[in-house]
């Protein structure tokens, strides 16, 4: 049996370990088989340490954080998109197929290449661009802005943009993570591109985009944030009109 397929095994000591199999794609072609063994608190990047350190030390993940902050992790989890150190195996199930994030070059196994999801998020113009006043003033204060949902930030996991299919139809569109970072700006005083930026995404904001607010790791919510944007080109289409 060729290499991808062969099955290899590892036992942990712990009593309450449960066996899991770990299929990981293979950029050489095929599946990295795995017999593994899961306590009740073991990631899925766990396992994948496993199976490198004890198998295959060619077998290629990205990490940084292993606490869910910096999205370096995000693969498919049986065929959904999740972040590797945040998602329990034994939440998985016996059977873990990890694939890469879709719509990104893959760059050797399990990593991806995020030049194309960044290079579409910069279409939010993401930076915050002071107004002539806030420039002026002495000590601008970060406003309470409203929430878009969920625990926080977008970490650029890019979860949302390989789970969505609008991403896949819509050459062009830049992402809900975009659109989210821009139904921010768009609510904070402070910044003063709000026109620019509201001019570049009207093109997209007819989209739906109903998967990426399944998968997000943080819980955002893309339609909230679709909605404050639609509700801002309408009021400039008014605005204009007027
Ligand atoms: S919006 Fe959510 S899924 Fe998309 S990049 Fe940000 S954290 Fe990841
Ligand atoms: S390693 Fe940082 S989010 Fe998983």
């Amino acid at each position: 049996m060729g290499r991808a397929g062969r099955l290899r095994t590892a036992h942990v000591s712990a009593s309450s370990a449960a066996a899991v199999t770990l299929r990981i794609h293979r950029s050489h072609g095929g599946q990295g088989r795995f017999a593994l063994e899961a306590g009740p608190f073991t990631s899925v990047l766990d396992l994948l340490f496993t199976a490198q350190r004890r198998f295959d030390r060619s077998l290629v993940f990205r990490f940084a954080c292993r606490i869910g902050v910096c999205g370096s992790c995000a693969v498919r989890i049986n065929g959904r998109e999740g972040l590797a150190c945040r998602t329990r195996a034994r939440d998985v199930g016996p059977e873990i197929a990890l694939e890469p994030l879709r719509h990104l070059p893959v760059v050797r196994d399990l990593a991806v290449d995020l030049r194309p999801f960044r290079a579409a998020y910069a279409a939010a113009l993401p930076a915050l661009r002071p107004s002539a006043e806030v420039r002026t003033a002495p000590t601008p204060r970060a406003p309470a802005l409203p929430e878009i949902g969920g625990q926080g930030d977008c970490i650029a996991c890019a979860a949302c943009y390989s789970a969505s299919e609008t991403v896949a139809t819509a050459p062009g569109y830049p992402g809900a993570a975009a659109l989210i970072r821009a139904a921010s700006l768009l609510a904070d005083p402070r910044d003063g591109a709000h026109a620019a930026r509201i001019g570049a995404l009207t093109p997209w904001l007819a989209l739906d985009d109903p998967e990426a607010t399944v998968v997000c790791p943080k819980g955002l919510r893309h339609e909230t944030a679709l909605a404050r944007l639609r509700a801002v080109a309408a009021r400039a289409g008014a605005d204009a009109q007027a």
